[in-house]
């Protein structure tokens, strides 16, 4: 029987909020970081805005707290959001400290501004953030001799009583011993067992038709804790991203909010400017008010897309604050100095996930979660922008803290079984497994999308359940593969995201329903499954 590998420290998730929890404990003990494709592929990487933090000197903590509780819609956490923003200027200090080049003016970090924020306090590396976080990170962590990073390797399922067979009579006393994961090169599952474990495998995007995610981004960390019976809340709160490109062959690729925040004007198919409509803020608007205004416009006037235009901005500034942008676009025929960009919402990024103490600790002993697969309360009903790796950053350090103090009291468990694959074999039909890929997709966007309708929930609920039902059947009589273990999380997330929707009968934040349009008072409460 193959040995299983033990560690102190299991990271699952290579972005920044695993890279950035695993330099903080490796000092104590010895750390696996399993990624699933190459170490710097994350959602961080396409990170284009920046790191929100207050650094500014006519800004304050106070505003942003304001300006994050504003856009949470009355379900953020106080304590949860004034710790990320007391902690950003120490974040980005520490980035500074890795060798991170982040953009600069007159010598001072240049800060920007996007929607929902009262002032500029956007620190970024023009439009390419993300790449500059992961670079610096994933730096750090290869030099680092007590971290041994598995490229290529997939959490298949976390390892808990329930493989021990141990019955646990509650919820509450469940513990997390590591995981079962996939070689991708060899086929073969291994055991990783450790004395904690830290989820860090970002989103969910990839749920949906259309979204800004690259395809990482399919919910595993979310439907692996939640089949090992953790708590999940606030799944419902999808976030949309107003301004993806709209072209055939460009895959949802983000334009940045901070294009609007340097003066970019939304008008549609006839030139004519429409947020002043919806919201006094105009462009500036926070994005779920963004968002559902274009998808007004697209269906009032049946167009395929509204516009973004920058061609009144200055041609050599626009070059130079979003060189990715610029150069993306121009692939696709569009020179966004002289041609409005054409644009449609796309799924981004998701509020809710497994939810978390202060400290990042999941409702499972031993389990922490950090980043976008937690629901740490920061985001309430709606991120702000650019708060999305201030959180990772800051509740990574705070779990690593937490965590060197749990391995202490805990040994690493004896007599986990081996990966049981009796009575299965190797597929015959992975046809089966794209089809159904695309057929969850196509609902999600459909029925479960920026508006949304008690008829078009349980529609998609219905259609699910079959959906569940095959994947389920085909899952048991198959060898683990990637596509096929990916499917098998989409549609359990699709299912806890309509679900939860559901249960929620008003409209706040991200979650519009057109059966209860306003936000109800005595509803001002989390979702928790
Ligand atoms: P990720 O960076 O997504 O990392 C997850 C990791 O887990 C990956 O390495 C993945 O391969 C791995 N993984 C997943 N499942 C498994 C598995 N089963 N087994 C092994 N490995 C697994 N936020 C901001 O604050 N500012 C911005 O400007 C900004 N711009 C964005 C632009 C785009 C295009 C996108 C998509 C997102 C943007 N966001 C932004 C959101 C932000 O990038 C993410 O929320 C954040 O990077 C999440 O970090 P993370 O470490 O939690 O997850
Ligand atoms: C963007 O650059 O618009 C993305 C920012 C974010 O998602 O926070």
């Amino acid at each position: 029987m193959p040995t299983p590998h033990k560690y102190d420290f299991l990271v699952i998730g290579s972005g920044s909020a695993g890279l950035t929890y695993a330099l903080k404990v490796a000092d104590h003990g010895s750390v696996a970081v399993i990624t699933k494709k190459n170490k710097s592929e994350a959602n961080t990487r396409y990170a284009q805005g920046g790191i929100a933090s207050v650094l500014g000197q006519k800004d304050s903590f106070k505003e942003h707290i304001e300006d994050t509780l504003k856009a949470g819609a009355g379900l953020c956490k106080k304590e949860a959001v004034e710790l990320i923003v007391r902690e950003g200027p120490r974040m980005i200090e520490e980035l500074l400290e890795y060798g991170a080049q982040f953009t600069t003016d007159n010598g001072e970090l240049d800060l920007t501004r996007e929607g929902g924020h009262s002032h500029n306090r956007i620190v970024h590396a023009a439009d390419m953030t993300g790449e500059e976080v992961e670079r610096v990170l994933v730096e750090q962590v290869t030099k680092h001799e007590n971290i041994d990073i598995f490229e290529h390797h997939f959490a298949v399922d976390l390892i808990t009583e329930h493989h021990l067979s141990h019955y646990v009579s509650r919820y509450d006393d469940i513990h997390c011993f590591g995981a079962y994961i996939l070689d991708i090169e060899t086929g073969q599952v291994e055991r990783v067992l450790s004395r904690t474990t830290l989820l860090a495998t970002g989103g969910a995007g990839q749920v949906y038709q259309h979204t800004t995610n690259p395809s990482i981004a399919t919910g595993d960390g979310i439907a692996m804790a939640y089949r090992a019976k953790a708590r999940i809340a606030n799944m419902e709160f999808i976030q949309f991203h107003p301004t993806s490109l709209y072209h055939s062959e460009a895959d949802s690729f983000l334009i940045s909010e901070a294009v609007r925040g340097h003066g970019g004007k939304l008008v549609n198919g006839d030139g004519e400017r429409f947020m002043e409509q919806y919201d006094e803020r105009g462009e500036l608007a926070p994005r779920d008010v963004v968002a559902r205004a274009i998808d007004d416009q697209l269906k009032k006037r049946g167009e395929e897309s509204v516009y973004l235009d920058i061609t009144h901005l200055d041609e050599q500034k626009i070059k130079e604050e979003f060189p990715l942008i610029y150069k993306t676009c121009l692939q696709y025929g569009i020179d966004i100095t002289s041609d409005p960009i054409p644009v449609v919402p796309a799924a981004h990024y998701i509020c809710g996930g497994v939810m978390t103490d202060l400290h990042g600790q999941t409702s499972i002993y031993g389990l922490f979660a950090c980043g976008e697969v937690a629901n740490t309360g920061v985001h309430g009903a709606n991120r702000l922008a650019s708060n999305s790796l201030l959180e990772a950053l800051v509740f990574a350090d705070r779990s690593a803290k937490k965590a060197k103090d749990y391995v202490n009291d805990v040994s690493i468990k004896e007599g986990i079984p081996e990966w049981d694959e009796s009575g299965t074999a190797n597929p015959e039909e992975w046809v089966l497994i794209s089809h159904n890929k695309r057929e969850l997709q196509q609902i999600m966007w459909d029925y479960v999308g920026i508006v949304r309708s008690d008829l078009r929930l349980s529609r998609a609920q219905r259609r699910l359940r079959l959906l569940f039902e095959e994947v389920e059947d085909f899952y048991q009589r198959t060898k683990v593969s990637v596509p096929l273990c990916e499917l098998r999380n989409l549609v359990g997330v699709g299912d806890l995201i309509i679900h939860s929707a559901m249960q929620r009968r008003e409209s706040r934040g991200l979650h519009y329903t057109t059966d209860y349009t306003d936000t109800i008072d005595s509803a001002q409460r989390d979702t928790i499954i």
